[in-house]
């Protein structure tokens, strides 16, 4: 498999329990610690959408005297179980990525999902995330989901444009076990973001996808909304721990014209954050964002930050007769990744290779033939930490 190391050179769970884990949990904790006298919970009344924690901050939660709902709500409404904070602070952690199953048009998917599963529980990573265009949410698709539910560990979810083609995102998110659209949780060493571009602009208002509604010119669609952007900047003030982003649809300039039409928005936020990190610590606050959507391995950096393009698990969509599948150029192998983050300063990705079905696009003539990989590839991505100056 092959191996690209690119640094310098750039050319290329059940509720918080402790006092221990309040210290993993990314708020302030000297005040918060106190808040453990309050039962621990997560409120039944939780709401499933993420109204809470819109454009709210974890400590303007606290302030209204909401402390445990917020608590509850703010670390846990994105995982699809309950469960402790992931990983050890200190040691490197493991993360298992998949992204752009697409069960319910790629007719293996379920042996494809089942593959990365046993894979995990083989390895035993401290989380797995999917990164969205899992399944329509269909009885169809309950075995699937079950498949998903066979890893014991924390899972998370992310939400892709086509999660809504058949349901509204609500209905969505309920029937894969979402509590939130967009999250916050902290990992090990860690801070994460999981991000929703799933909104439309229609005439000045942000709406949710719903039932395919996204077909529309690429300019009003796979947006970020407002509020979220807001929550996204007070998310990142409430945490000094160097911080990953999960989103469907990317932010970077990859496939231009298709990544998130103001991502510059999300940009701008990020480029504030490094900023006064680098300013306090010597070091970025947000690392990288991973993505999938594109179904490319492909990795940017802008402004210092690593954009990772994680590829599907099943296929690329070449559209027309280009794919060996019709629109679809199927890779022969289930693709995942193995994502360790080493708190020292490295990401390590250790991803699944394999080849197209025949035909290939090269064999059909696919214009960007030659851009497309069946493979997640190894990388070593090297990134500044605090006291590490540069
Ligand atoms: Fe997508």
């Amino acid at each position: 498999m092959a191996h690209v190391t690119w640094s310098q050179n750039w050319n290329s769970r059940e509720r918080m329990q402790n006092k221990e884990e309040a210290a993993t949990c990314g708020f302030d904790c000297k005040d918060l610690i106190k808040l453990f006298s309050i039962p621990p919970m997560i409120p039944k009344n939780v709401p499933k959408q993420s109204t809470l924690h819109d454009g709210i901050s974890r400590r303007r939660f606290i302030q209204a005297g909401t402390a445990a709902l917020a608590f509850g709500a703010g670390l846990k409404m994105g995982a699809d179980q309950k469960s402790k904070s992931p990983g050890t602070q200190g040691k490197p952690l493991r993360l298992g990525i998949i992204s752009d199953v697409h069960h319910g048009l790629q007719p293996d998917a379920i042996k494809r999902l089942e593959s990365f599963i046993q894979a995990m529980e083989a390895e035993k990573p401290d989380l797995i995330i999917q990164l969205g265009d899992f399944c329509y949410a269909r009885p169809e698709s309950r075995e699937f989901v079950e498949v998903w539910e066979q890893f014991k560990g924390p899972r998370y979810h992310v939400l892709g444009n086509h999660d809504m083609d058949r349901t509204t995102k609500q209905e969505t998110m309920d029937f894969i076990g979402m509590r939130a659209p967009h999250y916050s949780f902290d990992a090990g060493d860690f801070h994460f973001v999981v991000l929703d571009c799933n909104y439309i602009l229609n005439d000045g208002e942000y709406v949710n996808y719903a039932n395919r509604n996204y077909f529309i010119e690429q300019a009003r669609r796979d947006r970020i909304n407002p509020e979220q952007v807001e929550w996204l900047r007070a998310d990142l003030a409430g945490t000094q721990r160097q911080t990953f982003i999960f989103s469907h649809q990317a932010f970077d300039e990859n496939w231009s014209g298709w990544s998130v039409p103001n991502r510059l928005e999300v940009r701008a936020v990020i480029r504030e954050a490094n900023q006064k990190a680098m300013d306090r610590t010597g070091a970025p606050h947000v690392i990288a964002c991973f993505s999938g959507h594109h179904h490319i391995d492909e990795v940017s950096e802008i402004e210092g930050v690593q954009y990772m393009q994680m590829n599907s698990a099943s296929y690329y969509w070449t559209g027309g007769k280009f794919g060996s599948e019709g629109p679809r150029a199927v890779y022969s192998k289930p693709l995942y990744a193995l994502v360790t983050l080493d708190p020292s300063g490295q990401i390590g990705v250790k991803g699944q290779a394999g080849e197209f079905h025949k035909p290939t696009p090269a064999d059909t003539g696919f214009p960007a033939a030659k851009r497309l990989t069946a493979a997640i590839i190894d990388r070593t991505i090297k990134f500044p930490t605090a006291g590490q100056k540069g």
